[in-house]
């Protein structure tokens, strides 16, 4: 593909004013006063698509927020990537932490990236990846290069927990079929260090209500004959960890698979700094499951994070009070062969039977999915790390990710099709963080790794 490199040099200035324009639009699904601009966003996607030289593009009604499919249908024999990517982004708060407001796009420059990052909300996660794909496909359009067919589904639930997907994808088999799925909505280990990401873990997120009196009590009258409902919650939350760190709900652990002496010593070859790690988290110990490292902690370990809590008194000052309710949202990352439904229902019986006589407890679940693991000794892994040798010069690693995509392990099951993640995004570009940031570099780097796969994965596929 002669000329990739040049073209998205020579387009580069328009490639990071489109993007900046995509991100001036706040789409969070999360919350429904952005409605309107999460509908705008799926406009934007499709004219972008329509741009870039898809023949067709449509926007899909869901019961939730719409997917954008396009389509470039260049010869019915060869074989058809699909892209998956999401419009939709995470809420921005808290505000204040941001140093310069989360949907008014500003390029700065880093120690990471001394080239420039664009600092917005969704820049990395995952507007910014998304949208390489789109302007990958606008330089194989306009010179001629694009080697296979290619379809587009785009979503805006991803941030949400993506249930309209499954509704949509159950419902359009026919229409999504494909030969592999392509997503850039992950990390890579850095930026001389290219990597593919090869398993994400599952997630299971409740969110539980402890009640004890009827009513928020003087503190002092009732100060010790009661149920306090934060000190019972904060105490039952704490009993679901031990002194290891490991979690002590009853059969959680009982389909993770343990991984060999082998595969864990091949992970630890990856390069990482511990040092580093700590430095820019600015602390002074990491802390974790007893036996595993921070690497394996973070990707083939499962967990249980409180993601929020909260009930009584927090404003000015002292209120002297016993609340009536305290509550707390849970997250539990899975690993693969842990069954998300299973690992709730686990947790709320769990919760429940320990909730003391006296007190009310009710757990509701929120979303959850699939862990996923590929193996990489595939046609679809070859292509893309042929693309990276080609790109980088170097062979990608192979890394397992702790965050989720829940769709992935379910688009396998309907599509049966292998799912390509090249991830581009660095840890230190703050998804869902406050200054949330995709460097210049990484971005460009993407647009000129992605054709390569389209180059490669048709030679080694076509019939
Ligand atoms: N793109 C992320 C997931 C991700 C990021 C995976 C970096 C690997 C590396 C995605 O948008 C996300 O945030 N997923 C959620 C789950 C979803 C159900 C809300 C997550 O991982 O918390
Ligand atoms: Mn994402
Ligand atoms: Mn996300």
């Amino acid at each position: 593909m002669k000329n990739l490199d040049k073209y998205v040099e020579e387009n580069k200035d328009r490639f990071i004013e489109e993007l900046i324009e995509l991100l001036k639009i706040p789409s969070v699904s999360a919350d429904p006063s952005y409605k309107k601009d999460v509908l705008k966003t799926a406009e934007a996607v499709k004219n972008a698509l329509k741009e870039a030289g898809c023949d067709s593009v449509e926007i899909c009604e869901t019961p939730g927020y719409p997917i954008v499919f396009g389509e470039k249908i260049i010869d019915k024999e060869l074989p058809t990537v699909l892209v998956y990517g999401h419009y939709d982004v995470q809420p921005a708060d808290p505000v204040e932490l941001w140093d310069s407001p989360p949907f008014e796009p500003v390029i700065k420059n880093t120690k990471v990236h001394p080239e420039g990052a664009i600092f917005a909300r969704g820049a990395c996660d995952d507007k910014g990846q998304m949208y390489m794909h789109v302007k990958a496909l606008e330089y194989m359009t306009k010179t001629g290069s694009l080697p296979c067919n290619v379809k587009f589904m785009i979503e805006g639930e991803e941030e949400v927990g993506s249930e309209s997907l499954g509704w949509f994808i159950e419902r359009n088999k026919e229409k999504l079929a494909n030969d592999v799925i392509l997503i850039s909505d992950t990390g890579m280990i850095a930026k001389d260090t290219p990597s593919i990401t090869t398993g994400l873990r599952g997630l299971s997120y409740v969110e539980v209500e402890l009640t004890g009196p009827n009513r928020d009590l003087h503190s002092g009258l009732y100060g010790g004959a009661v149920a306090n409902p934060i000190n019972v919650l904060t105490k039952m939350i704490a009993s679901l960890t031990d002194e290891n760190n490991h979690i002590t709900i009853p059969g959680f652990y009982d389909k993770v698979e343990e991984l060999s002496t082998e595969e864990r010593e091949k992970m630890a070859e990856a390069p990482f700094s511990l040092e580093k790690y700590k430095e820019a988290l600015d602390i002074e110990a990491v802390y974790g499951e007893k036996g595993y490292s921070t690497n394996e902690r973070n990707s083939i370990r499962p967990t249980l994070d409180v993601n929020g809590i909260w009930g009584g008194y927090t404003g000015e000052g002292a209120k002297t009070v016993i609340a009536s309710k305290a509550f707390a949202k849970i997250s539990m990352r899975l690993v693969p062969n842990q069954d998300w439904q299973e690992i709730t229902e686990l947790f709320k019986k769990q919760f429940e039977s320990i909730a003391p006589k006296g007190t009310k407890v009710k757990v509701k679940p929120h979303h959850g999915g699939q862990a996923y693991v590929t193996p990489i000794d595939t046609v679809e892994y070859q292509a893309a790390s042929n693309a990276y040798k080609e790109s980088f010069g170097k062979e990608p690693i192979p890394q397992r990710s702790g965050g989720s995509i829940p769709i992935v392990s379910l688009f396998e099951k309907q599509l049966k099709s292998k799912t390509i993640l090249m991830g581009f995004g660095l840890d230190s570009d703050a998804i869902h963080s406050p200054n949330e940031h995709f460097g210049i570099w990484n971005y460009l780097k993407g647009i000129k790794t992605i054709p390569l796969f389209y180059k490669h994965f048709t030679e080694m596929t076509k019939k």
